[in-house]
């Protein structure tokens, strides 16, 4: 038999040190403590900041959270007009028809924010066979069919505004008079749509 000799008693010491140590390192993962953790590197711990609802010796109210400028308004709060901005009577119920005369100047703005927003998903031509449809086979609504060319103004603003179902809504992106602009350009495809459907059936 071998004798142990002083070098591997130093290395017995060695392994049973580090398997201590693991040991109690482990028994650290998870244990809840009710003493403040240890900071080793103290780095952007400790910063000199405000916490929401803190007081504050600076300002002369004694509140560390100040109050907005008086006459500003948060973003989407801005209601001029309650039919513009949520398509809605003064009932709420969705309006028939666009707050916003038609102009061509308007539909051209229209198609613009289609060709942009709708046009990926929708197609050019609003039938829904855009990206989706082609790569995931994603059912898109078709613009056209009975159900949605029978939608009031009001209704596709509001789609446009909150989405529907699968669809996001676009009110972040598209302000209230793009949306409306949209909504005249769409009306314009399915008009389109329809008197090329009735000449080609008189053809027929
Ligand atoms: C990222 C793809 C995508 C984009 C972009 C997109 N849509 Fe859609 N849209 C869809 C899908 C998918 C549906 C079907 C949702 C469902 O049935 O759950 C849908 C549904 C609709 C519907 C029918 C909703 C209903 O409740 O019947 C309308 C109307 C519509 N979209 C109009 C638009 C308009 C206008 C735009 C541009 C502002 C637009 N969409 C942009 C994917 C998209």
């Amino acid at each position: 038999m071998r004798e142990a000799t002083p070098a591997s008693h130093a290395n017995l010491r060695l392994v049973t040190a580090a398997l201590v140590a693991v040991l109690v390192l482990l028994g650290c993962r998870g244990m809840p403590s009710p003493y403040p953790p240890i900071h080793l590197n103290p780095n952007m711990d400790y910063q000199e900041r405000y916490d929401p609802q803190e007081a504050s010796a600076f300002f002369y109210d004694g509140m560390a959270m100040r109050q907005p400028v008086a006459g500003t308004v948060a973003r989407g709060q801005l209601v001029i007009d309650h039919r513009l901005s949520f398509g809605r009577d003064d009932e709420g119920y969705l309006l028939e028809a666009s707050p916003i005369p038609v102009t061509d100047d308007l539909l051209a703005h229209g198609q613009k924010g289609y060709t942009i927003y709708c046009q990926p998903c929708h197609d050019e031509r609003g039938t829904g066979q855009g990206i989706l449809f082609e790569r995931a086979d994603t059912p898109t609504a078709s613009l056209h069919d009975e159900l949605r060319a029978g939608y009031s103004d009001g209704r596709l603003y509001d789609i446009i505004t909150n989405g529907s179902g699968l669809m996001a809504g676009y009110r972040y992106p598209l302000g209230v008079e793009d949306r409306w602009a949209i909504v005249a350009y769409v009306r314009e495809l399915q008009e389109e749509r329809r008197t090329l459907q009735a000449e080609r059936e008189a053809r027929q």
